[in-house]
């Protein structure tokens, strides 16, 4: 299917119409923050559902019962269809949420209250090399095709969620940026316990460095595979995990075995004159 019969144009960038309806749309806009809300801001394949796992046991103490609803649940995304059944007003605080969107798409209530933000980022060759395979399996997404044509698409930000680069670009030039962490996915697989404590101190949640070490330990990818609560509840005809799994493969630098000498080359090139503003030192530059 195409993108006009899969895509709805939401602010100029692609969402997806099967879970971004207007009513849903209308719902974020007006959603009202609470100040201690925690949201996981992050472009699509960067490390949403990881940190859905970590965020909440940080919260949790380490406790991980609060694994047995599914990610989509514990820490939903504010601007998906089924948050707004959630009776999210309801929930006891610190309320946690996700969110695929842009820091200028935020709601109003968002500049005023100013929750805090993990904002966490991934090598864009490796979100593209990640996409490509979900995309495959996801039948809400186009179809990729062809791997140059999706590559083309993706560093254009015609692709669902729109530009890798206005995403990233929106969250690190923030403003207010005391109540937003930048962390990246490479950052999380060098030191996973180092990454799960600066979150924690962040949220200013104090957390025994023997507590660190178990939600580290929960969440590193081969026993994050095994909490059946996350992707592996969506319905195959949804996503069909048939053709690779969710949790893939969780590895940096896998673009290697993707892209060819070409492709990589042209990215670097739409990259460095994407990025050249960007101050942030990051991790795979
Ligand atoms: P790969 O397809 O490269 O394996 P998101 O949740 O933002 O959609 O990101 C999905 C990517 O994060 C997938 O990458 C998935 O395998 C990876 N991922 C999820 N949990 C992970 C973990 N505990 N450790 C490392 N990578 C993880």
């Amino acid at each position: 299917m195409t993108e006009a019969e899969l895509y709805t144009m939401y602010k100029g960038i692609y969402l997806l119409k099967e879970i971004h309806t207007p009513q849903t749309l209308k719902y974020f806009e007006e959603f009202s923050f609470r100040p201690d809300d925690i949201i996981i801001a992050a472009y699509p394949k960067s490390g949403t559902t990881w940190s859905q796992e970590i965020v909440p046991l940080i919260v949790n103490g380490g406790d991980p019962t609060c694994l047995q609803s599914p990610n989509w649940d514990r820490a939903p995304w504010l601007e998906d269809l089924l948050t707004c059944s959630l009776n999210i007003e309801e929930r006891p605080s610190p309320r946690m949420f996700a969110t695929h969107l842009q820091y200028n798409m935020m709601p109003p209530s968002f500049f005023k209250v100013k929750p805090r933000v993990i904002n966490v980022m991934r090598n864009p060759k490796d979100v593209f090399t990640s996409a490509i395979h979900y995309c495959e399996k996801a039948s809400y997404h186009v179809n990729p095709g062809p791997q140059t044509k999706f590559l083309h698409k993706f560093l254009d930000g015609k692709v669902a969620y729109g530009s890798w680069f206005d995403h990233v670009k929106s969250w690190l030039n923030a403003e207010d940026k005391e109540h937003i962490m930048h962390i990246s996915y490479e950052e999380m697989i060098m030191d996973l316990k180092d990454s799960v404590s600066r979150m924690a101190q962040f949220l200013e949640i104090p957390l025994d460095n023997e507590v660190i070490e178990k939600i580290a330990d929960r969440c590193l990818f081969k026993n994050m595979k095994t909490n059946s609560s996350n992707f592996s509840l969506v319905p195959p005809k949804i996503t069909d995990m048939s053709k690779s799994e969710f949790m893939r493969k969780g590895i940096a630098g896998d673009w290697k075995n993707q892209l060819t000498v070409a492709e990589a080359e042209y990215f670097d090139a739409v990259y460095k004159d994407q990025m050249n503003d960007i101050k942030h030192k990051f991790v795979w530059d």
